[in-house]
Protein backbone atom coordinates (compact mmCIF):
# COMPACT_ATOMS: atom_id res chain seq x y z
CA UNK A 1 0.00 0.00 0.00
CA UNK A 2 1.14 3.21 -0.97
CA UNK A 3 2.61 6.02 1.31
CA UNK A 4 -0.27 8.83 1.91
CA UNK A 5 0.73 12.85 2.56
CA UNK A 6 -1.58 12.58 5.64
CA UNK A 7 0.40 9.39 7.00
CA UNK A 8 3.91 11.23 6.69
CA UNK A 9 2.77 14.14 7.98
CA UNK A 10 1.55 12.15 10.75
CA UNK A 11 4.72 10.20 11.34
CA UNK A 12 7.15 13.37 11.70
CA UNK A 13 4.25 14.89 14.01
CA UNK A 14 4.65 11.65 16.30
CA UNK A 15 8.02 11.87 16.00
CA UNK A 16 8.64 15.82 17.28
CA UNK A 17 6.16 14.91 20.00
CA UNK A 18 8.13 11.98 21.19
CA UNK A 19 11.36 13.90 20.61
CA UNK A 20 10.19 17.06 22.99
CA UNK A 21 8.66 14.65 25.45
CA UNK A 22 12.11 12.35 26.00
CA UNK A 23 13.98 15.67 25.92
CA UNK A 24 11.70 17.27 28.96
CA UNK A 25 11.97 13.74 30.36
CA UNK A 26 15.68 12.99 30.25
CA UNK A 27 17.13 16.17 29.95
CA UNK A 28 15.13 18.80 32.10
CA UNK A 29 13.71 16.11 34.59
CA UNK A 30 10.35 17.74 34.30
CA UNK A 31 7.88 15.80 32.70
CA UNK A 32 4.67 17.30 31.05
CA UNK A 33 3.09 13.70 29.88
CA UNK A 34 2.84 10.64 31.91
CA UNK A 35 4.70 7.86 31.33
CA UNK A 36 1.35 5.86 30.22
CA UNK A 37 0.88 8.79 27.52
CA UNK A 38 4.61 9.02 26.42
CA UNK A 39 4.55 5.02 25.75
CA UNK A 40 1.34 5.49 23.55
CA UNK A 41 2.87 8.27 21.67
CA UNK A 42 5.84 5.40 21.18
CA UNK A 43 3.35 2.83 19.93
CA UNK A 44 1.71 4.33 17.99
CA UNK A 45 4.87 5.05 15.84
CA UNK A 46 6.13 2.14 16.11
CA UNK A 47 2.65 0.40 14.73
CA UNK A 48 2.74 2.58 11.69
CA UNK A 49 6.60 2.05 11.31
CA UNK A 50 6.00 -2.22 11.58
CA UNK A 51 3.27 -1.53 8.69
CA UNK A 52 5.01 0.80 6.37
CA UNK A 53 9.04 -0.26 7.08
CA UNK A 54 9.72 2.21 4.63
CA UNK A 55 9.13 5.07 6.66
CA UNK A 56 11.87 3.86 9.34
CA UNK A 57 14.92 6.52 9.46
CA UNK A 58 17.70 6.14 11.49
CA UNK A 59 17.12 9.36 13.45
CA UNK A 60 13.76 7.52 14.65
CA UNK A 61 13.03 7.31 18.22
CA UNK A 62 11.94 4.41 17.68
CA UNK A 63 15.47 3.29 16.55
CA UNK A 64 17.63 5.42 19.08
CA UNK A 65 17.14 5.32 23.17
CA UNK A 66 16.81 9.39 24.83
CA UNK A 67 17.71 12.65 23.75
CA UNK A 68 21.26 13.02 24.33
CA UNK A 69 20.61 16.20 26.41
CA UNK A 70 23.50 17.20 28.42
CA UNK A 71 24.94 19.08 30.78
CA UNK A 72 27.26 17.01 33.22
CA UNK A 73 30.56 15.83 31.62
CA UNK A 74 29.50 13.24 28.73
CA UNK A 75 30.34 9.22 29.41
CA UNK A 76 30.41 7.11 26.59
CA UNK A 77 28.70 3.68 27.87
CA UNK A 78 31.56 0.98 26.86
CA UNK A 79 28.77 -1.53 26.96
CA UNK A 80 25.41 0.40 25.82
CA UNK A 81 22.63 0.96 28.13
CA UNK A 82 19.40 -0.13 25.79
CA UNK A 83 16.16 0.51 26.97
CA UNK A 84 13.17 -2.40 27.69
CA UNK A 85 10.10 -3.54 25.66
CA UNK A 86 6.96 -2.78 27.57
CA UNK A 87 4.37 -5.91 27.91
CA UNK A 88 0.60 -3.73 29.05
CA UNK A 89 -1.09 -7.11 29.68
CA UNK A 90 -0.84 -10.77 29.57
CA UNK A 91 -1.34 -11.11 26.35
CA UNK A 92 1.59 -9.10 25.01
CA UNK A 93 3.48 -10.95 27.91
CA UNK A 94 2.40 -14.57 26.19
CA UNK A 95 3.25 -12.44 22.49
CA UNK A 96 6.81 -12.19 24.05
CA UNK A 97 6.84 -15.68 25.24
CA UNK A 98 6.04 -16.84 22.10
CA UNK A 99 8.49 -15.07 20.50
CA UNK A 100 11.59 -16.36 22.84
CA UNK A 101 9.96 -20.12 21.71
CA UNK A 102 10.57 -18.98 17.82
CA UNK A 103 14.02 -17.84 19.04
CA UNK A 104 15.02 -20.65 21.17
CA UNK A 105 13.38 -23.41 20.22
CA UNK A 106 10.87 -25.32 22.67
CA UNK A 107 13.45 -25.52 25.37
CA UNK A 108 13.15 -25.35 29.26
CA UNK A 109 13.36 -21.52 30.09
CA UNK A 110 13.42 -19.96 33.49
CA UNK A 111 12.43 -16.35 34.16
CA UNK A 112 13.92 -13.95 36.23
CA UNK A 113 11.22 -11.28 37.99
CA UNK A 114 12.18 -8.37 39.37
CA UNK A 115 10.67 -5.19 40.44
CA UNK A 116 10.54 -2.69 38.02
CA UNK A 117 12.11 -0.04 40.07
CA UNK A 118 10.71 3.84 38.92
CA UNK A 119 13.91 5.64 39.43
CA UNK A 120 16.61 6.11 37.44
CA UNK A 121 19.21 4.06 35.46
CA UNK A 122 22.98 4.16 36.31
CA UNK A 123 25.75 2.21 35.24
CA UNK A 124 28.50 2.42 38.10
CA UNK A 125 32.09 1.60 37.32
CA UNK A 126 34.39 -0.33 39.56
CA UNK A 127 38.46 -0.55 38.53
CA UNK A 128 40.42 -2.56 41.06
CA UNK A 129 37.76 -2.42 43.54
CA UNK A 130 37.59 1.01 43.36
CA UNK A 131 34.36 3.28 42.54
CA UNK A 132 35.83 5.38 39.31
CA UNK A 133 32.83 6.43 37.63
CA UNK A 134 29.02 7.12 37.50
CA UNK A 135 27.08 7.99 34.78
CA UNK A 136 23.21 8.00 34.15
CA UNK A 137 21.79 6.11 30.76
CA UNK A 138 21.02 9.47 28.73
CA UNK A 139 20.66 8.44 25.21
CA UNK A 140 21.89 4.70 25.86
CA UNK A 141 25.42 5.28 23.87
CA UNK A 142 26.87 8.59 26.37
CA UNK A 143 25.46 9.14 29.77
CA UNK A 144 25.91 11.91 31.89
CA UNK A 145 29.17 12.19 34.84
CA UNK A 146 27.22 11.77 37.82
CA UNK A 147 30.33 10.33 39.98
CA UNK A 148 30.36 13.07 42.98
CA UNK A 149 26.63 12.72 43.55
CA UNK A 150 26.89 8.93 43.77
CA UNK A 151 29.94 9.03 46.27
CA UNK A 152 27.21 10.66 48.12
CA UNK A 153 24.38 7.96 48.50
CA UNK A 154 25.47 5.37 51.26
CA UNK A 155 24.26 2.16 50.13
CA UNK A 156 26.50 2.27 47.12
CA UNK A 157 29.60 0.70 47.98
CA UNK A 158 32.45 3.03 47.01
CA UNK A 159 35.36 0.06 47.31
CA UNK A 160 35.12 -3.46 46.89
CA UNK A 161 35.05 -6.60 49.31
CA UNK A 162 33.97 -9.65 48.80
CA UNK A 163 32.64 -11.25 51.50
CA UNK A 164 33.29 -14.66 51.02
CA UNK A 165 37.21 -13.66 49.76
CA UNK A 166 36.87 -13.96 46.61
CA UNK A 167 39.06 -12.32 43.91
CA UNK A 168 38.07 -8.60 43.06
CA UNK A 169 37.90 -8.11 39.11
CA UNK A 170 39.80 -5.62 37.21
CA UNK A 171 36.74 -3.69 35.75
CA UNK A 172 33.49 -4.22 37.17
CA UNK A 173 30.06 -2.16 35.69
CA UNK A 174 27.58 -2.68 37.85
CA UNK A 175 23.76 -0.91 36.55
CA UNK A 176 20.78 -0.59 38.37
CA UNK A 177 18.27 2.27 39.98
CA UNK A 178 19.08 4.77 41.72
CA UNK A 179 15.84 6.11 43.66
CA UNK A 180 14.36 8.33 46.68
CA UNK A 181 12.34 6.45 49.26
CA UNK A 182 9.08 6.85 49.62
CA UNK A 183 9.56 8.52 53.06
CA UNK A 184 12.41 10.41 51.85
CA UNK A 185 10.32 11.93 49.05
CA UNK A 186 7.93 12.87 52.03
CA UNK A 187 10.26 14.69 53.85
CA UNK A 188 11.61 16.37 50.80
CA UNK A 189 8.54 17.46 49.96
CA UNK A 190 7.26 18.68 53.46
CA UNK A 191 10.67 20.63 53.59
CA UNK A 192 9.77 22.32 50.54
CA UNK A 193 6.01 23.02 51.12
CA UNK A 194 7.38 24.42 54.04
CA UNK A 195 9.79 26.65 52.29
CA UNK A 196 7.09 27.89 50.59
CA UNK A 197 4.58 29.15 52.39
CA UNK A 198 7.37 31.17 54.29
CA UNK A 199 8.10 32.27 50.40
CA UNK A 200 4.08 33.03 50.06
CA UNK A 201 4.05 35.24 53.43
CA UNK A 202 7.03 37.15 52.45
CA UNK A 203 5.07 37.84 48.64
CA UNK A 204 7.06 35.67 47.27
CA UNK A 205 6.12 33.24 44.54
CA UNK A 206 6.13 29.40 45.81
CA UNK A 207 8.70 26.82 43.80
CA UNK A 208 7.77 24.01 42.33
CA UNK A 209 7.20 20.96 44.71
CA UNK A 210 8.82 17.80 42.98
CA UNK A 211 5.36 16.25 41.65
CA UNK A 212 6.87 12.41 42.75
CA UNK A 213 9.41 10.66 44.39
CA UNK A 214 10.99 9.66 40.23
CA UNK A 215 11.29 13.14 39.60
CA UNK A 216 12.19 14.54 42.94
CA UNK A 217 15.28 11.54 42.79
CA UNK A 218 16.25 12.76 39.54
CA UNK A 219 16.55 16.71 40.24
CA UNK A 220 18.45 15.03 43.22
CA UNK A 221 20.90 13.45 41.15
CA UNK A 222 21.19 15.91 38.71
CA UNK A 223 22.51 18.29 41.20
CA UNK A 224 25.17 20.81 40.60
CA UNK A 225 26.72 20.70 44.35
CA UNK A 226 26.78 17.17 45.89
CA UNK A 227 25.87 18.56 49.17
CA UNK A 228 22.36 18.84 47.87
CA UNK A 229 21.98 15.47 47.02
CA UNK A 230 24.05 14.65 50.12
CA UNK A 231 20.89 15.56 52.09
CA UNK A 232 18.51 14.02 49.78
CA UNK A 233 18.98 10.33 51.17
CA UNK A 234 19.33 8.27 47.85
CA UNK A 235 19.13 4.92 47.22
CA UNK A 236 20.34 2.39 44.95
CA UNK A 237 19.56 -1.14 43.91
CA UNK A 238 21.73 -2.90 41.68
CA UNK A 239 20.40 -5.51 39.11
CA UNK A 240 22.61 -5.80 35.79
CA UNK A 241 26.19 -6.22 34.38
CA UNK A 242 28.07 -3.55 31.99
CA UNK A 243 31.70 -4.09 31.18
CA UNK A 244 33.39 -7.02 33.23
CA UNK A 245 37.09 -7.71 33.42
CA UNK A 246 38.67 -10.05 35.72
CA UNK A 247 35.23 -11.73 36.83
CA UNK A 248 34.12 -15.41 36.81
CA UNK A 249 32.24 -16.80 34.32
CA UNK A 250 28.70 -16.69 35.16
CA UNK A 251 26.01 -18.57 33.61
CA UNK A 252 23.19 -17.21 34.99
CA UNK A 253 21.30 -14.06 36.59
CA UNK A 254 21.28 -16.08 39.75
CA UNK A 255 24.63 -16.49 39.47
CA UNK A 256 25.62 -12.17 39.04
CA UNK A 257 23.08 -11.53 41.86
CA UNK A 258 24.91 -13.78 44.27
CA UNK A 259 28.10 -12.49 43.34
CA UNK A 260 26.88 -8.84 43.37
CA UNK A 261 25.60 -9.49 47.12
CA UNK A 262 28.54 -10.78 48.04
CA UNK A 263 30.30 -8.12 47.14
CA UNK A 264 28.05 -5.49 49.23
CA UNK A 265 25.83 -4.28 46.31
CA UNK A 266 22.25 -3.94 47.52
CA UNK A 267 19.62 -6.64 45.89
CA UNK A 268 16.15 -6.24 45.90
CA UNK A 269 14.69 -9.03 48.06
CA UNK A 270 11.37 -9.36 45.64
CA UNK A 271 13.24 -10.66 42.86
CA UNK A 272 12.51 -14.23 42.19
CA UNK A 273 13.51 -16.81 39.96
CA UNK A 274 10.29 -18.89 38.12
CA UNK A 275 9.78 -21.59 35.70
CA UNK A 276 6.94 -20.72 33.66
CA UNK A 277 4.88 -17.62 32.39
CA UNK A 278 2.31 -19.00 34.19
CA UNK A 279 4.27 -18.00 37.44
CA UNK A 280 5.47 -14.81 35.83
CA UNK A 281 1.93 -13.59 35.57
CA UNK A 282 1.22 -14.83 39.28
CA UNK A 283 4.71 -12.96 40.28
CA UNK A 284 2.86 -9.55 38.51
CA UNK A 285 -0.07 -9.70 40.15
CA UNK A 286 1.25 -10.39 43.50
CA UNK A 287 3.48 -7.18 43.08
CA UNK A 288 0.89 -5.38 41.59
CA UNK A 289 -1.81 -5.97 44.38
CA UNK A 290 1.19 -5.35 47.59
CA UNK A 291 2.93 -2.46 45.19
CA UNK A 292 1.74 0.21 47.85
CA UNK A 293 3.44 -1.62 51.03
CA UNK A 294 7.13 -0.64 49.77
CA UNK A 295 8.57 2.10 50.60
CA UNK A 296 9.43 2.85 47.17
CA UNK A 297 7.74 3.31 43.85
CA UNK A 298 7.49 0.88 41.09
CA UNK A 299 5.69 0.56 38.01
CA UNK A 300 5.48 -2.92 36.69
CA UNK A 301 8.15 -5.97 36.79
CA UNK A 302 11.00 -6.63 35.02
CA UNK A 303 11.50 -10.03 33.61
CA UNK A 304 14.60 -11.60 32.05
CA UNK A 305 15.52 -14.88 30.95
CA UNK A 306 18.13 -16.40 33.74
CA UNK A 307 20.06 -18.45 31.21
CA UNK A 308 23.05 -16.31 29.61
CA UNK A 309 23.60 -18.54 27.04
CA UNK A 310 19.78 -18.06 25.78
CA UNK A 311 20.46 -14.47 26.15
CA UNK A 312 23.28 -14.72 23.99
CA UNK A 313 21.15 -16.57 21.50
CA UNK A 314 18.56 -14.04 21.29
CA UNK A 315 20.32 -10.52 20.98
CA UNK A 316 19.36 -7.42 20.70
CA UNK A 317 16.68 -5.22 18.92
CA UNK A 318 18.16 -1.77 17.95
CA UNK A 319 15.93 -0.62 21.30
CA UNK A 320 16.19 -2.99 23.46
CA UNK A 321 17.01 -7.18 24.70
CA UNK A 322 14.71 -9.80 23.11
CA UNK A 323 15.68 -11.61 26.31
CA UNK A 324 13.68 -9.26 28.32
CA UNK A 325 10.33 -7.17 29.26
CA UNK A 326 8.75 -4.67 31.34
CA UNK A 327 5.35 -5.84 32.13
CA UNK A 328 3.75 -2.24 33.39
CA UNK A 329 1.12 -1.79 35.68
CA UNK A 330 -1.79 0.48 35.06
CA UNK A 331 -0.69 4.32 35.76
CA UNK A 332 -1.37 5.73 38.89
CA UNK A 333 -0.74 8.95 37.51
CA UNK A 334 -1.37 10.82 34.28
CA UNK A 335 -2.29 14.69 33.54
CA UNK A 336 -5.70 15.49 32.46
CA UNK A 337 -7.16 19.11 32.01
CA UNK A 338 -8.64 20.93 35.24
CA UNK A 339 -11.87 21.86 34.00
CA UNK A 340 -12.95 24.01 37.40
CA UNK A 341 -12.48 24.60 40.58
CA UNK A 342 -15.42 23.85 43.22
CA UNK A 343 -16.16 23.63 46.99
CA UNK A 344 -17.65 20.98 49.05
CA UNK A 345 -18.94 21.29 52.36
CA UNK A 346 -18.92 18.62 54.87
CA UNK A 347 -20.66 17.97 57.93
CA UNK A 348 -19.20 20.13 60.12
CA UNK A 349 -19.11 23.17 57.79
CA UNK A 350 -15.58 22.22 56.32
CA UNK A 351 -14.83 23.66 53.06
CA UNK A 352 -13.47 21.25 50.80
CA UNK A 353 -11.75 22.51 47.66
CA UNK A 354 -12.21 19.82 44.81
CA UNK A 355 -10.81 19.62 41.18
CA UNK A 356 -13.46 18.51 38.16
CA UNK A 357 -11.19 17.10 35.75
CA UNK A 358 -11.56 15.51 32.07
CA UNK A 359 -12.07 12.11 32.89
CA UNK A 360 -9.41 10.03 33.28
CA UNK A 361 -8.05 5.83 34.22
CA UNK A 362 -6.42 6.33 36.76
CA UNK A 363 -5.30 2.73 38.66
CA UNK A 364 -7.66 1.44 36.85
CA UNK A 365 -10.89 3.16 37.75
CA UNK A 366 -12.02 6.58 36.22
CA UNK A 367 -11.41 9.40 37.96
CA UNK A 368 -13.16 12.74 37.37
CA UNK A 369 -12.60 14.18 40.47
CA UNK A 370 -9.95 14.81 43.09
CA UNK A 371 -9.58 16.56 46.28
CA UNK A 372 -7.43 19.96 46.66
CA UNK A 373 -7.68 19.58 50.82
CA UNK A 374 -8.31 23.26 51.43
CA UNK A 375 -7.34 26.99 50.71
CA UNK A 376 -4.01 26.70 50.94
CA UNK A 377 -2.90 23.78 49.43
CA UNK A 378 -4.96 25.01 46.15
CA UNK A 379 -2.72 28.60 47.04
CA UNK A 380 0.69 26.39 47.27
CA UNK A 381 0.14 23.97 44.21
CA UNK A 382 -1.25 27.28 42.53
CA UNK A 383 -3.78 24.81 40.31
CA UNK A 384 -6.09 27.00 38.00
CA UNK A 385 -8.99 26.41 35.85
CA UNK A 386 -7.65 25.49 32.50
CA UNK A 387 -4.81 24.37 33.82
CA UNK A 388 -3.01 21.00 32.62
CA UNK A 389 -2.87 19.01 35.73
CA UNK A 390 -1.03 15.92 37.28
CA UNK A 391 -3.27 13.60 39.10
CA UNK A 392 -2.82 10.56 40.94
CA UNK A 393 -4.76 7.84 42.54
CA UNK A 394 -2.66 5.27 44.37
CA UNK A 395 -4.28 2.28 45.18
CA UNK A 396 -7.15 2.41 47.04
CA UNK A 397 -6.02 6.19 47.78
CA UNK A 398 -8.32 9.23 47.25
CA UNK A 399 -7.82 10.68 44.05
CA UNK A 400 -5.40 13.74 44.38
CA UNK A 401 -4.07 16.47 42.32
CA UNK A 402 -0.76 16.66 42.39
CA UNK A 403 -0.03 20.21 40.35
CA UNK A 404 -0.40 21.94 37.58
CA UNK A 405 2.04 20.98 34.41
CA UNK A 406 3.26 25.31 34.13
CA UNK A 407 4.23 24.51 30.46
CA UNK A 408 1.00 23.92 29.42
CA UNK A 409 -0.72 26.87 31.18
CA UNK A 410 -2.98 29.05 29.00
CA UNK A 411 -2.16 32.49 28.91
CA UNK A 412 -4.14 34.70 30.61
CA UNK A 413 -5.07 32.18 33.24
CA UNK A 414 -5.80 33.89 36.22
CA UNK A 415 -4.85 32.29 40.32
CA UNK A 416 -8.24 30.93 41.76
CA UNK A 417 -9.79 32.61 44.36
CA UNK A 418 -11.20 30.56 47.00
CA UNK A 419 -15.13 32.07 47.14
CA UNK A 420 -15.96 34.13 49.92
CA UNK A 421 -19.75 32.69 50.75
CA UNK A 422 -21.02 29.20 51.27
CA UNK A 423 -21.98 27.53 48.17
CA UNK A 424 -25.72 26.98 49.46
CA UNK A 425 -28.76 28.98 48.98
CA UNK A 426 -28.11 30.92 52.38
CA UNK A 427 -24.86 32.32 51.10
CA UNK A 428 -23.53 33.03 54.72
CA UNK A 429 -19.74 34.00 54.80
CA UNK A 430 -17.11 31.41 55.09
CA UNK A 431 -15.20 31.57 58.41
CA UNK A 432 -11.03 30.65 58.73
CA UNK A 433 -10.03 30.87 62.37
CA UNK A 434 -6.68 32.29 62.69
CA UNK A 435 -3.45 29.30 62.60
CA UNK A 436 -6.45 27.02 61.35
CA UNK A 437 -6.29 25.51 57.82
CA UNK A 438 -9.43 25.19 57.12
CA UNK A 439 -12.00 27.45 55.82
CA UNK A 440 -15.91 26.46 57.33
CA UNK A 441 -19.22 27.30 56.61
CA UNK A 442 -20.99 28.41 60.09
CA UNK A 443 -24.50 28.72 59.40
CA UNK A 444 -25.93 25.84 61.41
CA UNK A 445 -29.08 25.92 58.80
CA UNK A 446 -26.84 25.11 55.75
CA UNK A 447 -28.66 22.54 53.91
CA UNK A 448 -25.30 21.21 52.50
CA UNK A 449 -24.02 20.35 56.32
CA UNK A 450 -27.45 18.82 57.17
CA UNK A 451 -26.93 16.59 54.19
CA UNK A 452 -23.72 15.51 55.25
CA UNK A 453 -24.94 14.67 59.04
CA UNK A 454 -27.88 12.90 57.95
CA UNK A 455 -25.09 10.76 55.20
CA UNK A 456 -23.25 10.17 58.52
CA UNK A 457 -26.41 9.62 60.99
CA UNK A 458 -27.20 6.64 58.53
CA UNK A 459 -23.60 5.31 57.61
CA UNK A 460 -22.72 1.92 58.45
CA UNK A 461 -20.91 3.32 61.25
CA UNK A 462 -23.40 4.55 62.71
CA UNK A 463 -27.14 3.82 62.56
CA UNK A 464 -26.51 1.69 59.31
CA UNK A 465 -29.73 2.85 57.13
CA UNK A 466 -29.16 1.05 53.92
CA UNK A 467 -30.45 3.04 50.79
CA UNK A 468 -29.56 6.48 52.43
CA UNK A 469 -25.97 7.70 51.18
CA UNK A 470 -23.65 9.73 49.74
CA UNK A 471 -25.38 8.94 45.97
CA UNK A 472 -28.47 10.76 47.04
CA UNK A 473 -27.05 13.77 48.64
CA UNK A 474 -24.66 14.33 45.16
CA UNK A 475 -27.97 14.71 43.78
CA UNK A 476 -27.86 18.21 45.35
CA UNK A 477 -24.66 19.70 43.75
CA UNK A 478 -25.66 18.25 40.13
CA UNK A 479 -29.60 19.71 40.35
CA UNK A 480 -28.72 22.78 43.75
CA UNK A 481 -32.33 22.18 44.19
CA UNK A 482 -33.51 21.44 47.97
CA UNK A 483 -32.07 18.27 49.24
CA UNK A 484 -33.34 15.01 48.53
CA UNK A 485 -32.29 13.51 51.57
CA UNK A 486 -34.28 16.21 53.61
CA UNK A 487 -37.32 15.00 51.93
CA UNK A 488 -36.58 11.16 52.70
CA UNK A 489 -36.04 12.19 56.29
CA UNK A 490 -39.04 14.24 56.57
CA UNK A 491 -41.51 11.89 55.33
S1 LIG B 1 17.10 -4.12 33.31
C1 LIG B 1 19.15 -4.56 29.42
N1 LIG B 1 15.89 -4.23 35.61
O1 LIG B 1 13.51 0.34 33.42
C2 LIG B 1 18.23 -4.43 30.55
N2 LIG B 1 15.68 -2.23 34.34
O2 LIG B 1 12.14 0.68 30.88
C3 LIG B 1 18.34 -3.12 31.20
N3 LIG B 1 14.38 -0.49 35.47
O3 LIG B 1 16.21 1.75 31.72
C4 LIG B 1 17.37 -2.82 32.22
N4 LIG B 1 13.93 -1.60 37.30
O4 LIG B 1 15.91 2.34 34.22
C5 LIG B 1 16.13 -3.48 34.52
N5 LIG B 1 14.89 -4.48 37.70
C6 LIG B 1 15.15 -3.73 36.62
C7 LIG B 1 14.66 -2.42 36.49
C8 LIG B 1 14.94 -1.70 35.32
C9 LIG B 1 13.77 -0.44 36.67
C10 LIG B 1 14.35 0.64 34.50
C11 LIG B 1 15.69 0.98 33.92
C12 LIG B 1 15.50 0.82 32.45
C13 LIG B 1 14.02 1.00 32.29
C14 LIG B 1 13.49 0.40 31.03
Amino acid sequence: MAVSKDLRKNVMILRAQIAHHNELYHGQDSPEISDAAFDELLRKLKEIEAKYPELIEESSPTQIIGSGFTTFDPVTHRVPMTSLDNAMDTNELQAWGERLVKGLGNVAMRFACELKIDGLALSIRYENGVLVQAATRGDGKVGEDVTANILTISVVPKKLVSSSGKKIPSVLEVRGEVYMSIAAFENLRVAKQNENEKRVTEGKKPETVPANPRNAGAGSLRQKNPAITATRELSFWAYQLGEVVGAPNFSSHTETFDYLRDLGFPINAEAKTVDSLTQVVEFVEKCEANRHKLDYEIDGVVVKLDDLAQREQLGFTARAPRWAIAVKFAPEERNTILKNISVSIGRTGRATPFAELEPVVLSGSTVSMATLHNREQVQLKDVRPGDTVVVRKAGDVIPEVVGPVLALRPKNSKPWKFPTTCVCDLKSTFVQLEGESDTRCVEPECPFQRDQRIIHFASRGAMDIEGLGEKNSFLRYLTKTSSPISVICIH
